[in-house]
């Protein structure tokens, strides 16, 4: 995944939801992209790995595969963000979440490192709903049991956030040592984006709330480990109370364009077929 540019740039989970979009749209600006997944022999749970996949790269987006919140984030980046600017990679920008307290350690890790950083801290994903293990819920089962309440979230397309990544790695220095919170443009709740969903499929999908608790209880019996579920219980209980009931001016101050909204989303990703069941 390269092309002849000025600026080469390592970019982590490209395989996933938020790196295929950074990569993508770095390509489109015209660096080059070293993908660092498993798969090209990088692993975050291997730092012997790490030097060959930053060394001679300008700069590198970091996301790290589990929670940003969790303690094993925390270490990972800090440990690499270290390396990174040991090897004169020192353009990072880590993906964070907005309103995340978690976070903050993962955040101050990176700061610690002495790298020229940013930190773009992202609303939930639109994409939450299209891609990764909330789709086959809703697609197959056609209802998503979530701990969302009734609580109001400005979803943010991914498609925006990888564009402010791309931005900000080539701004130069204007958005170093700053954090960039982003959102979508429109405030809704779980239930009234999953009403989008259904509006855009033409499908009877709803939407089940359910406790931070009995949601750790389901995802304890899909085999995920006990400390991930305490954490995610305790990031959702406090992510979902209502502190990031409000939007944030990340993509409109960065791109100068306002942010896609969620109808747009819900709409393209039906007609690709996500959700039919
Ligand atoms: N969901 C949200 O709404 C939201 C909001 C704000 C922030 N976040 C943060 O976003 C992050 C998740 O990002 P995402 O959704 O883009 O991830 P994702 O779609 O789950 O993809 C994970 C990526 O990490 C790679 N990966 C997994 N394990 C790895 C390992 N041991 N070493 C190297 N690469 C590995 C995967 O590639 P391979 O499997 O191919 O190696 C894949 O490319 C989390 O830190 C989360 O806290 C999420």
């Amino acid at each position: 995944m390269t092309r002849k540019s000025g600026m080469t740039v390592v970019v982590t989970g490209a395989s996933g939801r938020t790196g295929s979009r950074v990569a993508r749209a770095a390509l489109a600006a015209g660096l080059t992209v070293r993908a660092a997944t498993r798969a090209q022999g990088f692993d975050w749970a291997d730092r012997s790995t790490w030097a060959r996949t930053l060394r001679d790269a300008d700069a590198a987006y970091l996301v790290h595969p589990g929670d940003v919140g969790s303690p094993q984030a925390t270490r990972a980046v800090g440990l690499l963000a270290h390396e990174a600017v040991s090897l004169g990679v020192r353009r990072l920008v880590l993906l964070s979440a907005r309103g995340e307290v978690h976070a903050r350690p993962t955040e101050e890790a990176l700061r610690e490192s002495g790298a020229d950083w940013t930190v773009l801290r992202s609303a939930w994903f639109m994409q939450n709903f299209s891609e990764g293990p909330l789709v086959e819920e809703l697609r197959a089962g056609g209802e998503l049991v979530f701990p969302g309440g009734d609580v109001k979230e400005p979803f943010v397309d991914l498609r925006d956030v990888a564009d402010v990544v791309v931005a900000a790695l080539t701004a130069g220095d204007r958005y170093v040592g700053q954090g960039i919170d982003v959102s979508g443009p429109r405030l809704l709740t779980f239930g009234e984006a999953v009403a989008e969903i259904a509006r855009a499929t033409g499908r009877e999908l709803t939407y089940r709330p359910v406790s931070a608790a009995e949601y750790g209880a389901r995802l304890a019996g899909f085999g995920e480990p006990p400390e991930a579920v305490d954490l995610l219980v305790d990031v959702f209980e406090t992510l979902l109370d209502g502190r990031n009931a409000h939007l944030s001016d990340g993509v409109e101050r960065v791109l100068g364009r306002p942010p896609r909204d969620f109808t747009r989303f819900a709409t393209e990703a039906a007609a690709a077929g996500t959700w039919t069941a």
